[in-house]
């Protein structure tokens, strides 16, 4: 194969989009489930993982640092007791996923230190990590930065304390959390994120023997420290945003698709509730949400925020569902200050945006057209597929390697249900 970064998206346009999907396994939950496994030296099984690139980079992360650690399908065999390398500034693909920042609680957690490297991930505008670093350092660790380099150690166990988390971050709750698990004493986390993932993980620790306990209204953690974990399985729910994705693919396709295989549908009533009010008829069972569109859709309105609000991962699909819509509307992107390169491909497919700042306008017009696209991020690269899928013509997308890095299978997923995707290397 030639370099990954010259995978090209084929696409024929015109498609109703129409059949059954099984969601796979989140990749915001699954990522920090086995990132946090570091914390104990028992045996540990993960069922429901994603197969996706952002997953192969943490395991064979992990592989570098020296666990024993391996797939077999969805499944993930981990056993950490043998982790000996902490120097992982080097390891080849530290910058090409954000995660790789939250091994920063469970190493200096477990080791007392840990030399890496500043995390990579999508390209969606300024993403800082002083809530970790800062955050961190109140435990009494010490932490260097140099050159994009982060060396941070402490002189013995990390000692419990304060925290109050300046802005409202995924990324920073569970770091802070990891690193409270083996402090000694209490660790008291205020203003948390509330994002569901956040509690699976909390779930799988307390499974695992930590003292963890969660005030929602207050936002909250209280964590007593404990000498060591135990080991254990767990399961990764759905991947809300793959849910997301799909119910936009059906409604713009006005097409007829069941997402199957769900097991936290109570976890997307904010995704469920704006879409409800495109016109779309959406059948919702315990384990399933079928979405049959038969007209144009109604444009929506939203604006991004932490959970319980509306998802910014779900941002870009809904400025297609916009695009093409019935209507003016409005969205207002909160959480990152750069999330429009998505807006700019759908331009030149004949969208009609108008962006100020982090706001973006736009005036549904009655079809895309086929164009040549360059994909820049996760959630954009999927956005472009499904305008590919129902646009007059075809779409060729460069640069479609960002999507395998957090969607599983999923041209084959829309190939199966009526899309004509080819790969061109
Ligand atoms: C996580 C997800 C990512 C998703 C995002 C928003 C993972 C690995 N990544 O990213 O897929 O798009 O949530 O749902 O699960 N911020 C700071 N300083 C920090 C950290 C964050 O200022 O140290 C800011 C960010 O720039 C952003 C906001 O806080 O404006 C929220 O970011 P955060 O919730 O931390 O997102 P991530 O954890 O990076």
């Amino acid at each position: 194969m030639k370099n990954k970064k010259d995978i090209k998206l084929l696409i024929s346009g015109k498609k109703k989009l129409s059949g059954i999907v099984n969601i796979s396994g989140s990749k915001n939950l699954a990522l920090p489930i086995i990132i946090s496994s570091i914390l104990t030296d028992n045996d540990i099984i993960i069922k429901n993982i994603p197969l996706i690139n952002d997953i192969y980079i943490i395991i064979d992360l992990l592989k570098f640092m020296g666990s024993n650690i391996y797939f077999d399908k969805s499944t993930c065999y981990i056993n950490n007791k043998y982790i000996n390398n902490l120097d992982i500034k080097n390891y080849k693909h530290i910058n090409e996923t954000r995660a790789s920042i939250l091994l920063l609680g469970p190493t200096i957690s477990k080791f007392n230190r840990i030399s890496t490297s500043f995390p990579g991930g999508c390209n969606i505008g300024d993403r800082p990590i002083d809530l970790h670093i800062n955050n961190i350092k109140k435990f009494g660790v010490n932490i260097y930065i140099n050159n994009n380099i982060i060396n941070a150690f402490s002189n013995g166990k990390l000692i419990g304390n304060y925290i109050n988390i300046e802005k409202i971050s995924f990324g920073a709750t569970l770091n802070i959390i990891f690193a409270s698990i083996l402090a000694k004493g209490k660790t008291i986390i205020k203003n948390i994120s509330l994002e569901p993932e956040i509690f699976e993980v909390i779930k799988f620790l307390n499974k695992l023997g930590s003292k963890i306990k969660v005030y929602i209204k207050e936002r909250i953690i209280i964590v007593e420290g404990v000498i060591k974990l135990k080991g254990g399985i767990f399961k990764i729910s759905s991947d809300r945003i793959e849910i997301g994705t799909f119910m936009v693919s059906s409604i713009v396709s006005k097409g007829d698709i069941t997402c199957n295989n769900i097991n936290n549908i109570s976890n997307i009533k904010n995704i469920i509730s704006k879409l409800s009010k495109t016109g779309a008829n959406l059948i919702i069972k315990k384990n399933s949400i079928r979405v049959i569109m038969n007209y144009r859709s109604k444009s929506i309105s939203i604006k991004t925020s932490p959970y319980p609000g509306f998802p910014t991962d779900m941002q870009p699909q809904i400025c297609l569902l916009n695009s093409i819509s019935i209507g003016n509307s409005i969205i207002i992107e909160n959480i990152f200050n750069n999330r429009l390169n998505h807006i700019y491909e759908l331009i030149k497919m004949g969208a009609k945006f108008y962006i100020k700042k982090n706001i973006i306008y736009c005036l549904g017009v009655n079809n895309l057209n086929g164009s040549i696209l360059n994909a820049k991020d996760l959630r954009g690269s999927a956005t472009l597929i499904i305008a590919g899928c129902i646009a007059n013509d075809n779409t060729l997308i460069n640069n479609a390697y960002h999507l395998y890095r957090g969607y599983e299978n999923f041209e084959n997923k829309l190939n199966i249900i009526g899309a004509d995707i080819k790969r061109i290397y």
